[in-house]
């Protein structure tokens, strides 16, 4: 690819282990693509007539088929059955095998190309440079990655939608500094799963669509040497037009650190759901029972159903804040433009995405297998004081100031716990030696559904507030099911 300058060899240690064919041959449909788009702005710079154009894009067209072709009999190991979607992936590989001398992916393209239309193989590689390739090449695969997600994304927002329709009025408590407070709908609770999903969508639809310009024609780094039209590889690419600045675009990796910064922040949601499901699964809280096809047992203790999943998915989260940290400090005081260190980034994305593929397709299938136990999380909810702020609100609205309802109540409380009875057990004759304000109607604004209902607002558990934010939902992430 560049020999022509040196005179020694390269050391075989150090060639092989620069090279990046074997994490970057995941590139191939993008870097053949690419090819195809450059290709085509050369045709339009007059390089490449429409004959040598033919045929540069008919031997582009046939080099995955025939390196998984030529895969398949070097090692017979890429099943000949496999589904057109799953075949590239299952020959990978092989396919590394077919080039060993390949550096990278650019190079591999343009070995396979040389075989299959000779030598006008050479005259792709005009007016670009491997710098503006990669820069596309990763583009193109955040954009496909950031697309997968976000449907997965919306599966799993879906499938706690449909939990929380059929939860329908069932109650948690709902807890600050992991102790018990109010009762909250169950529908609540998951609402606010669907809420951090939802920003989720939003910051990878963001990244999609800052990142999706297209750096073909950027050169090396100061721009290419021909007058090429930059906006054909863009649209050909389905970009949105060309970067505006070549230095920048062979060197800016912002798009690969927006989407492993929001791949992280994702693993936060995901981590703190799976907190919760871990914990909630516990004998102590028995709030929900785990599908056993989700769970594992232990080889030495008989008796146990492990939550594995929920476990793994919070220690990814781990593993995705490492990608967007490695990122950082990969670009941490980087000089224009491109420095070979970019290469290092390629895996972390690679990561983060393959980690992220593996936790969606498995969340909105558990979700739907969660069985909440009714009966535990209603007691839970109706003990332990959590209408108190109901209480407190009662004479607040009767027109005791706050601060002194809520010293009343606390009496009240008081009362209750020294005699082993819940607010709604006490005399009317006792409350009103508390404060003379409590009356008969008092033990209906103390029920469980007048302590959801007086949260009546925008986001507030209240149960008509939330029918309706269910509904919402649904219609937002544009289900009809
Ligand atoms: N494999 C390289 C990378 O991922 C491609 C770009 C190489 N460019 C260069 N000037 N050596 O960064």
């Amino acid at each position: 690819m560049w020999s022509g300058r040196f005179r020694e060899p390269l050391n075989p240690a150090f060639e092989r282990w620069q090279a990046s064919f074997r994490f970057d041959v995941r590139l191939l449909p993008y870097e053949v693509a690419a090819s195809k788009a450059h290709a085509k702005a050369l045709a339009g710079a007059g390089i490449l007539d429409e004959q040598e154009l033919a045929t540069m894009l008919d031997g582009l067209e046939r080099v995955i088929p025939s390196a998984v072709e030529e895969a398949r009999k070097l090692t017979g190991a890429v099943p000949a059955d496999a589904a057109p979607a799953d075949l590239l992936a299952s020959a990978l590989p092989s396919i590394l095998l077919l080039n060993p001398q390949a550096e990278d992916i650019h190079h591999f393209v343009e070995l396979q190309l040389t075989t299959l239309v000779g030598r006008l193989a050479l005259k792709l590689h005009t007016g670009r440079s491997r710098n503006e390739q990669i820069a596309t090449d990763m583009r193109l695969f955040v954009r496909e990655a950031i697309d997968h997600i976000l449907s997965g994304l919306r599966q799993w927002a879906m499938s706690l939608v449909h939990l929380a329709e059929r939860s329908a009025e069932a109650v948690i408590p709902s807890y600050t500094h992991l102790q018990r407070a109010e009762p909250v709908l169950l529908a609540h609770w998951l609402l606010a799963y669907v809420s951090m999903i939802e920003r989720d969508i939003s910051r990878f639809q963001d990244a999609h669509q800052r990142m999706n310009l297209c750096p073909l024609g950027s050169g090396a780094v100061s721009g290419a040497t021909l007058p090429l039209d930059r906006t054909i590889a863009a649209r050909e690419l389905g970009f949105a037009g060309p970067t505006p600045n070549s230095m920048d675009a062979t060197s800016d990796r912002d798009f690969m650190l927006d989407f492993t910064q929001a791949a992280a922040t994702l693993g936060l949601h995901i981590s703190r759901f799976a907190e919760e499901i871990t914990l909630y699964s516990t004998a102590e809280f028995g709030f929900v029972d785990l599908p056993e096809a989700f769970s594992t047992g232990s080889s030495a203790m008989p008796q146990k159903k492990n939550p594995d999943f929920t476990e793994l998915l919070r220690g990814k989260c781990g593993r995705l804040l490492g990608t967007a940290t490695a990122l950082a400090m990969l670009l941490k005081g980087l000089p224009l433009a491109y420095n070979k260190d970019l290469q290092e980034g390629q895996e972390q994305v690679f990561d983060a995405a393959g980690t992220l593929a593996g936790m969606l397709a498995i969340l909105p299938d558990f979700t739907a297998a969660l069985c909440f136990r009714l009966d535990r999380m209603h007691q839970a909810a109706t003990t332990g004081y959590l209408n108190a702020m109901a209480a407190a609100t009662y004479l607040s609205n009767k027109g005791v100031p706050f601060r002194k309802a809520h010293e009343i109540v606390g009496n009240a409380v008081r009362l209750g716990l020294e005699t082993r009875r819940e607010l709604n057990h006490l005399k009317l004759e006792e409350l009103r030696t508390l404060s003379d304000v409590f009356a008969d109607d008092f033990f209906d604004a103390i029920t469980l559904e007048a302590t959801l209902d007086c949260h009546d607002v925008a986001g507030g558990t209240a149960r008509v507030r939330v029918a309706s934010a269910v509904a919402a939902a649904r219609a937002r992430l544009g289900d009809n099911t």
